[in-house]
Formats: C-alpha cells, sequence, structure tokens
C-alpha cells in the first residue's frame, strides 16, 4: 500500500516507521510511506503556512495556497484515485470497518493539520473525506493520522507474522477479543483456565468464543446485533445469558 502524510511535523512519523509491526510492512514492502511538507510550498523566506482568521479570535488558520500546492504534489506522486483524507474532530468516527475499508485500497493521502485548522476552501475543494478518532480535540493531526496507519497496517496481507493476527482481534468478527494467558501456569496464586491446558482445539476454541461473546455482551452490548448473532452459533448458555441480558435492559426500559 502507498501511503502519503501531508504535515509540517514529517519528524513526528519516526515514532511508527523505525519499528514496529509499521517498521517491518515498510522493511518488507507491504507499506511505502511518503511524507510531504506543506512548508516546502510556501512562498516566503520563512515558510509561513499560517495565517489569522478573518473575522477575529485566537489561533491561526492554515492558509489555502501552500495547503493546496502539498496536496496536488501529493495526488501527483499517489496513485490514480488516492483519496484526500482530513484529520479532523469533525469528521466522521473512525472505526475497524473503515481501516479495512481503507487497507483494501492500493494507494491513500492523509492530511494532518494545525493551529485552528485548514482554510475551508481547501476542506470543501481539495478533500474527499473527514476522519476523527474521538470526540476529543489534539494539538494537531499527526497522531491521529498515525493512529489510522498503525490500524490500516496491521490489516494488510503480509503485514503480521505467523504468530500475530489480526482475525481473533476486536472487531475483527464483530466481538470483543477473548482473555489471554501466558506463563507461568500459575501467577500471584491464579491459575490459568483448565481448558486451555487441555490441548482439545476444539474445546479451546468454543471456550474462547464463549469469552469473547460474554464480554461484548457485558462491556458493549450494543456490537450484539442480529447479523452477529446469525454469524455465531450460541451455546445454550450463551443464549440463555442474551435472554437474561435482554430482560433485565427491557425491565430497565419499562
Ligand atoms: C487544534 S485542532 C483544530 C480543532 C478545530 N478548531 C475544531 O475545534 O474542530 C488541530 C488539528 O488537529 C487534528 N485533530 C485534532 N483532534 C482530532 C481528532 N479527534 N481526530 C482527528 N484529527 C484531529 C486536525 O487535523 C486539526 O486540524
Amino acid at each position: 500500500m502507498d501511503l502519503h502524510v501531508i504535515s509540517i511535523f514529517p519528524g513526528m512519523f519516526s515514532a511508527i516507521t523505525d519499528e514496529g509491526v509499521i517498521g517491518r510492512a515498510i522493511k518488507q514492502n507491504v507499506l511505502s510511506l511518503t511524507l510531504h511538507n506543506p512548508r516546502a510550498y510556501a512562498d516566503d523566506k520563512h515558510n509561513t503556512v499560517d495565517g489569522r482568521p478573518y473575522g477575529g479570535g485566537p489561533g491561526m488558520v492554515m492558509t489555502p495556497e501552500p495547503m493546496v500546492k502539498v496536496i496536488k504534489a501529493a495526488r501527483s506522486h499517489a496513485k490514480p484515485g488516492a483519496k484526500v483524507v482530513y484529520m479532523s474532530p469533525q469528521g466522521k468516527r473512525f472505526d475497524h470497518q473503515t481501516a479495512k475499508q481503507f487497507a483494501a485500497t492500493d494507494s491513500l493521502i492523509l492530511l494532518a493539520g494545525r493551529y485552528e485548522g485548514i482554510d475551508e476552501r481547501v476542506i470543501e475543494h481539495h478533500v474527499d473525506e473527514e476522519w476523527s478518532i474521538g470526540d476529543f480535540v489534539l494539538s494537531g493531526g499527526e497522531l491521529p493520522a498515525m493512529v489510522m496507519i498503525d490500524a490500516i497496517a496491521r490489516l494488510l496481507p503480509d503485514s503480521l507474522g505467523n504468530r500475530e493476527s489480526a482475525e481473533q482481534d476486536s472487531f475483527a468478527q464483530g466481538m470483543l477479543d477473548c482473555p489471554h494467558y501466558a506463563r507461568p501456569e500459575t501467577f500471584a496464586g491464579q491459575k490459568v483456565p483448565d481448558v486451555l491446558l487441555s490441548g482439545d482445539h476444539q474445546a479451546i476454541a468454543q471456550w474462547r468464543e464463549q469469552q469473547a461473546f460474554v464480554r461484548t455482551l457485558e462491556r458493549r452490548p450494543e456490537l450484539v446485533t442480529e447479523e452477529l448473532l446469525e454469524k455465531i452459533k450460541l451455546t445454550d448458555d450463551q443464549l440463555d445469558l442474551l435472554a437474561e441480558y435482554r430482560k433485565a435492559t427491557s425491565d430497565n426500559l419499562n
């Protein structure tokens, strides 16, 4: 996948490019990351990319000229049809499904804002989509871009080694992940669940699915949709749990 990021702080991205899953994906040519700095497209000697907002008020705004130039430059380097995605607290909420859709594309341009954001005319005419990583405001779009890149990169075929798998992670199958344990068998007086030591792969798979289901119902009941229920085969215990949960929520509503 061919990723482009527009940012006035390109150095921040070494946090993800040098190590870990993304570093490995870049080394193995599963992913390429190209950084474009709007300052290189400013036409004054200070490489200014911000200006005072019309109408007054605090803060500065990223001015249109260098932003449009840098977006055009990124588009010319990216593969044809690459979307320009603006990191914005006002965008739609980024989630696993979106990460999956982006991972299925071969090129993407992520635009990180700073200051009070980018001149609205740039957003209207040069941005294809706006995505937020949550209902809070950060000082810049670099961390949101890195969050999105990480979530996307781990879904690319061949980016995770054999020992890791995004398939079992939370949200991949519509549920949260099951609990995990490693050595020692007993830690601080607490023993690993017996079934995980049994060597019975079918029983282990069933236990994991049950745990994942119970966790999802307890922690994120809104994820337990009819679609999910059609996909997984519930055991009698799970059906009882679901019936209990539904009764409790309908009692609460009445
Ligand atoms: C200080 S913020 C600007 C916030 C803007 N004035 C507002 O209230 O909507 C600067 C930049 O950080 C990025 N940013 C901040 N919070 C974000 C979030 N939750 N998701 C994605 N990007 C965010 C955006 O790129 C934004 O242009």
